[in-house]
């Protein structure tokens, strides 16, 4: 384990890390190989939804070594300090591209209830993509409420709140280079 919890102020909720910075490192390189060999000749676009993908985002598409271009939209439904989605979602679409001409892959930070993809995925299909697929950086099955199966899931989490590597708990922690569980 190369990573040490720190102990400066600010990061007492830190329990334990899940996912050290190196197994990060390494599997998003071994997804970056499939997602070029797959898109190769493809016009690709990633679209990532901010702000927990951020991260991800930045590295996996290092990992790609075929043409490909970037979107970014938002998505949000949760309110404050709040872990729980409000059921109430808001959506923002920063894409000023016509996607009809791309082969599109969201990126995502997690899938927990599956409610988020269901209804992005649904909205940019209007749109026509040459075809859509999802990349999720984590997946915690066990929340499921609704059908929903990423087509590239990088790590599987359990049920419990984690913050770092883009991921938040009331805005903070995503600065952190690892996957922590966080005490709430
Ligand atoms: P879903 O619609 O329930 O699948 O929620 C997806 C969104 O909830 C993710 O994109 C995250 O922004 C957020 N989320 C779900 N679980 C966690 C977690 O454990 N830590 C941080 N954010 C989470
Ligand atoms: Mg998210």
């Amino acid at each position: 384990m190369v990573d040490t919890l720190p102990v400066s102020f600010g990061y007492e909720n830190i329990k334990r890390v899940i996912i050290p910075e190196n197994e990060l490192k390494a599997r998003i390189a071994e997804v970056g190989k499939c997602i070029s060999l797959e898109y190769s000749e493809k016009p690709l676009l990633l679209i990532a939804i901010l702000k927990g993908s951020f991260i991800f985002l930045a590295d996996l598409c290092r990992e790609i070594t075929v043409p490909c271009e970037v979107e970014f939209m938002r998505s949000s439904s949760y309110v404050g300090n709040s872990t729980v989605s409000t059921g109430n979602p808001k959506d923002i679409f920063g894409i000023d591209k016509d996607i009809s001409k791309y082969h599109v892959l969201l990126v995502e930070d997690i899938v927990d209830t599956g409610k988020t993809l269901v209804r992005v995925t649904e909205q940019l299909k209007k749109l026509n993509p040459l075809s859509l697929k999802v990349c999720t950086l984590l997946d915690k099955p066990e929340r499921r409420e609704v059908d929903f199966s990423p087509d590239f899931a990088l790590f599987i989490v359990p049920d419990v709140f984690v913050v770092g590597y883009g991921l938040d708990f009331d805005e903070k922690y995503r600065n952190l280079p690892y996957i922590a569980e966080v005490s709430l």
